[in-house]
């Protein structure tokens, strides 16, 4: 059986991403407006947490109820997963039992390594290379608030981790480009970012020179989960990189903040960006609810 995964944001066409934009505008009007709709009745989705998390699970929780179905929360702290059961062995046995699988964990390899031996899809809900449901809610947040992301220029500031990753997938589906600007010593390897070099990305030593002209500044934490052992070196070596009022005023006029969050005020961010007019993080993190929906609604039914 051919199944639909979605573990990188390059698994989907841009046709697929414009069917999930509509859709999920759709999806959160009915929201707003109470109405009920439950499409996904008797459907279960499992999801898997190797590190913590409060918007994706939640989220995700929250969504699939609300679709009508029914959601499984599980970790490795208690169960056989985080005492050695071979991935294979745990994505036959759980795929048998559900209807969709949700994972975040460490390595790339792991959730595609589960999808190759999973009966249902399989969504890739954080690993240290990518965070394609992140960056999906993010495109619909700046759609709906500005327009066609199209043509755009994208600005990210700081670490070139799963987050960025992700977003340099994005702009070669949906054709937009992204300034990146890291410390030295961690920039973006276009190979790890699985990149087919179409000219979307430049990358820059100084912040303010990504940020000239962006449509979309955005940064994430210095230290994302699983690195912690680096955090006082990347302190150090990232605090020039602080998205502050100077940078947002070199940017377009109409130049939206983004943060995937949780956020650290004074590190990636200052408070007065965050918490400013540009900001749409709130929007952003709501979005998340239902982007995944359609997400959710589009891998189990497909296009309606
Ligand atoms: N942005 C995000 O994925 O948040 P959580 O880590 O809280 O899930
Ligand atoms: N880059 C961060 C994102 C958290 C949602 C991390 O991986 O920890």
């Amino acid at each position: 059986m051919s199944t639909n995964h979605f573990l990188q944001f390059r698994d989907f066409s841009r046709e697929v991403y414009d069917y999930l934009f509509a859709r999920t505008r759709v999806i959160k009007e009915r929201f707003k407006r109470y109405e009920p709709y439950h499409p996904l009745a008797d459907r279960t989705l499992v999801m898997i947490f190797e590190k913590a998390s409060t918007r994706t699970r939640l989220s995700f929780e929250a969504g699939m109820q609300q679709l009508g179905g029914a959601a499984i929360y599980m970790n490795t702290r208690d169960s056989q997963l985080g005492r050695g059961e071979p991935v294979e062995d745990a994505a036959q046995v759980i795929s048998r039992m559900c209807d969709l699988v949700m994972i975040r964990t460490f390595e790339q390899d792991i959730v595609e390594r589960f999808a190759q031996n999973s009966r249902v899809p399989v969504v890739n809900g954080l690993t240290n290379e990518y965070h394609p449901c992140q960056i999906l809610a993010d495109i619909y947040t700046y759609i709906e608030h500005r327009g066609p992301i199209t043509g755009k220029t994208v600005a990210w500031i700081g670490d070139s981790n799963n987050m960025c990753n992700t977003w340099l997938q994005a702009a070669e589906v949906l054709d937009f480009n992204v300034h990146v600007s890291t410390p030295p010593g961690y920039e973006v390897e276009a190979d790890r970012a699985g990149l087919h070099g179409t000219g979307h990305f430049e990358q820059f030593t100084d912040p303010m020179e990504a940020c000239r002209g962006a449509s979309l500044v955005t940064s994430d934490v210095w230290t994302s989960m699983g690195f912690e052992a680096e955090n006082e070196e990347r302190r150090q070596a990232f605090a020039d990189w602080c998205v502050d009022a100077e940078m947002m005023s070199i940017a377009a006029p109409d130049a939206v903040y983004m943060h995937c969050l949780p956020a650290h005020r004074g590190e990636e961010v200052t408070a007065e960006v965050i918490d400013g007019k540009q900001s749409v993080v709130w929007d952003e993190a709501e979005n998340r609810l239902h982007a995944q929906k359609a997400l959710m609604e589009y891998l189990l039914l497909g296009q309606l």
